[in-house]
């Protein structure tokens, strides 16, 4: 609702809707309600638009855009008619201005906000585009190498930037209410012509031409196939060549191709699939509604090597003071140094620059060799080697060290976090924090909790992943968790296309061109295929512990490839060595070339074994990649390991590089259908019977035979006494 006041010669209009005054139909009826009466009081001189609680505006109701009824385009004519309202309306932007509620603010003559506030137009980020005429007011108003800006990234910015853009006339420390009527009264009776966004000229640029071509470039780029960055270019191209109804026009034209694309629906899911992570529960019945977070003032984080690095930027750019411990002199010192440069270059980026960070405080930042420093702090991150024996080493000692409440976390990737609790003489504090590489940029943190694990402690654990702005997903314990085993297969997949005939370079291709950032074997050229490599000596599968006379491409009667084993015994281990599935202009080097060794090695390896080269086509590199990973998430989601399949998405996409505007790979095989992914998985696990990962799964099997269900209603097909925890 938006309810309507008059107090002296300023009437106002107040959004209310919330938590974040979403513009319903109900708000925009009443606002429409509300400028009429205004407009048609002659005691009323001025108007003031403000929010209900702190937040102007978070822009329309993204859950209205999948109703028939309407589609969001109900807002323009209401901006128009703020914008032509014969009495001064003034804007006080609180909390957020976003979407909508940002073009509302277009609409209005005046705009105030208080320091705090922030403002941007995310309609991007939702496959949309700013849909009521704020692709053309914008630019009016703040230029169009800004706006595009905006408009093309979805990206917040605060109030004090939005000043020096130009998009706010005045912001405030204190009441932004106030300080609004204040100026509302100061200009009733100035002209409004000049504060009507729609008949300014867009500024020009004297080399506007060439600008929206580079920018069309980039634009496209960062896309990666995804609809609406162009499209909201078009639209902002259109200020630049149109008047504004014309541009209008377009923007609402373009707006509906949006608004009927998969994408928009698929980024619309994984908005709200993002939210609905935050209500985690376990099959004991653990959840969030009843858990209450410990605490987290201090924290450690044990061996800063790759991960640790990152793990402690990150608490530190948190505010959460951090001891950083290695094992010895010449460890630490390196992860220091490694440490320093990271949060110097974090510094750069923010306002305030490294005071703000302020880590060259030794009570905000302590680097140690000794663990009895750790013991008052109130969480630990282990981060060493991926060993069982020493983890479980380093949880005996932190045990008997830390205080008793402290959480003890291990950011093992695939480890058992029961085992590693099993050292200790408190299990329920001990919990698995899953970061992912770079750990202060990705915002994944998947949270494993063990058979013991507190609900406290896997509320606590959500906690700090708010705390670093991460996301948190709350997952059970099973060997690789859910992102890296849902990544086995699809990583087995590609291997196994390559002995058939494909090469590393046409897998990686099709996958990037189906979204992701990047192609299974660039990625494993980037974390180091010695990694695996030492994993599966580790399991026994390859090196000194397989047992003779093992057959070369079978283990356990499975299909399996010793392809990245033998790529590890000729020393490519991927970029630090220059050479892996591509070569490199040096050793650490980043542009991946074909490499003509590793074709007629591949050559040689099928001769060996007997291989009959084929040509593999694009559908079925992709399919077999991606259904074979599917395949697993519902082998996860029968198991309970996860609570339902936005949480496999939200894990993909934030931690995987999977392509957002296809949902994340259980809402993509929704989309697919699920009887078609369960025929190419027959189709393909006839073909190559001995590769179980590509059996279908059970669950999939039965969701299909109960008439491919829609995925929101998948997890009441899950047989409850089914769950391994
Ligand atoms: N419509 C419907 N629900 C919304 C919403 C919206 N625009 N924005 C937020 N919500 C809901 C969330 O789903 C959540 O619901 P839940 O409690 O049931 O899970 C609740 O409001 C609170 O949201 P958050 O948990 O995200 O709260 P935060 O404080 O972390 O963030 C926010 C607040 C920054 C406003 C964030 O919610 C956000 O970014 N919202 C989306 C903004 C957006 O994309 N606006 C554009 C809409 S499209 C549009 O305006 C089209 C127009 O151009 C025609
Ligand atoms: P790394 O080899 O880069 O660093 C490990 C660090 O631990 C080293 O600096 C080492 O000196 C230190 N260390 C070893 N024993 C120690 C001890 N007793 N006391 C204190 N410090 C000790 O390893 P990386 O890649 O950082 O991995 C760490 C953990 O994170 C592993 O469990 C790994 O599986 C997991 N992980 C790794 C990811 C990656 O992309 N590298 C991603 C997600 C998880």
């Amino acid at each position: 609702m938006a309810q309507y006041a008059r107090g002296s010669a300023v009437a106002v209009i107040r959004l209310r809707n919330p938590p974040v005054n979403a513009l319903s139909l109900a708000v925009l009826q009443a606002l429409e309600d509300g400028l009429k009466k205004a407009d048609a009081d002659p005691s009323v001189k001025a108007v003031m638009i403000c929010g209900e609680n702190g937040k102007f505006s978070a822009g329309a109701d993204i859950r209205g855009f999948s109703s028939p009824k309407r589609h969001g385009l109900g807002l323009g004519p209401i901006v128009s008619l703020i914008e032509s309202c014969q009495k001064p309306v003034v804007a006080a932007i609180e909390g957020v201005a976003l979407g909508g509620g940002l073009e509302v603010a277009l609409g209005c003559h005046y705009r105030i906000a208080h320091v705090k506030a922030r403002m941007g137009l995310p309609e991007v980020t939702i496959g949309l585009l700013p849909g009521a005429e704020g692709t053309q007011r914008l630019p009016r108003l703040i230029g169009v190498p800004a706006a595009l800006d905006m408009i093309t990234t979805g990206k917040h910015i605060p109030a004090t930037e939005a000043l020096k853009l130009g998009l706010v006339d005045e912001i405030v420390e204190e009441n932004t209410i106030e300080a609004a009527i204040r100026l509302a009264n100061k200009v009733i009776g100035q002209p409004l012509g000049p504060r009507r966004l729609s008949l300014k000229p867009v500024p020009k640029l004297p080399n506007m031409e060439a600008f929206l071509q580079e920018a069309a470039v980039k634009v496209k780029k960062q896309a990666r196939g995804c609809l609406a960055p162009e499209l909201c270019f078009q639209a902002v191209r259109a200020a630049t060549e149109t008047p504004f109804a014309q541009g209008v026009r377009r923007e609402r034209e373009l707006f509906q191709v949006l608004l009927s694309s998969g994408q928009a629906r698929a980024l619309q899911y994984a908005f709200f699939a993002e939210r609905a992570v935050h209500r985690w529960a376990t099959p004991t019945g653990a959840s969030w509604s009843s858990a209450a977070p410990q605490p987290v003032r201090r924290a450690a984080v044990i061996g800063l090597g790759t991960m640790g690095r990152g793990i402690v930027t990150s608490l530190v750019k948190a505010n959460i003071p951090v001891v950083a411990l290695e094992q010895d002199l010449e460890y630490l010192n390196k992860g220091r140094k490694a440490v320093m440069l990271l949060l110097e270059r974090e510094a750069v980026k923010m306002e305030g620059g490294a005071q703000s960070l302020d880590f060259h405080n030794p009570a905000r930042l302590q680097f140690t060799v000794d663990f009895d420093l750790l013991h008052d702090v109130d969480l630990v991150i282990e981060a060493v080697f991926e060993n069982m024996a020493l983890k479980k080493e380093i949880f005996h000692k932190l045990s008997k060290i830390c205080k008793p409440g402290a959480l003890l976390c291990t950011n093992t990737s695939a480890l058992n976090i029961d085992e590693i609790a099993s050292a200790t003489s408190r299990p329920q504090q001990v919990i698995g924090t899953h970061f992912f590489s770079p750990a202060h940029v990705m915002r994944l943190l998947e949270i494993i909790y063990g058979r013991h694990t507190s609900p406290t402690a896997i509320a606590t654990a959500m906690q700090l992943a708010k705390a670093l702005k991460k996301v948190g997903v709350v997952v059970g314990n099973c060997f690789g968790f859910v992102g890296n085993r849902m990544m086995f297969p699809y990583v087995e997949q590609a291997v196994f296309l390559l002995e058939e005939g494909s090469r590393p370079e046409a897998v990686d291709r099709v996958v990037e061109d189906f979204g992701f950032k990047i192609g299974p074997f660039r990625m494993s050229d980037l974390a180091g295929l010695d990694v695996g490599w030492r994993s599966r000596q580790g399991q026994g599968l390859t090196g000194p512990s397989l047992p003779a006379g093992t057959a070369a491409r079978q283990r356990q009667g499975q299909r399996y490839s010793p392809l990245p084993d033998l790529l590890c015994e000729h020393g490519r281990f991927g970029q630090k060595t220059a050479r892996g599935w591509y070569r490199y202009e040096r050793a650490g080097g980043r542009t991946a070339t074909p490499d003509p060794w590793l074709h007629s090695f591949l050559a040689q390896y099928r001769d060996t074994h007997g291989i009959k080269t084929r040509f593999i086509d694009q559908e079925e590199i992709l399919e077999r990649c991606l259904f074979s990973l599917i395949n697993e998430g519902f082998a996860i989601l029968a198991e309970g390991i996860a609570s339902g399949p936005e949480h496999l998405d939200v894990i993909y996409v934030n931690g995987y590089g999977w392509p957002k505007h296809t949902g994340g790979p259980m809402f993509y095989a929704s989309i697919v259908g699920l009887p078609r992914v369960l025929a190419k998985l027959q189709k393909y696990s006839e073909a190559h019977p001995d590769v179980p990962r590509l059996r279908p799964n059970a669950f999939l099997k039965k969701l299909v035979a109960a008439g491919n269900p829609p995925l929101k209603d998948w997890m009441s097909y899950v047989s409850r006494q089914s769950p391994k925890l």
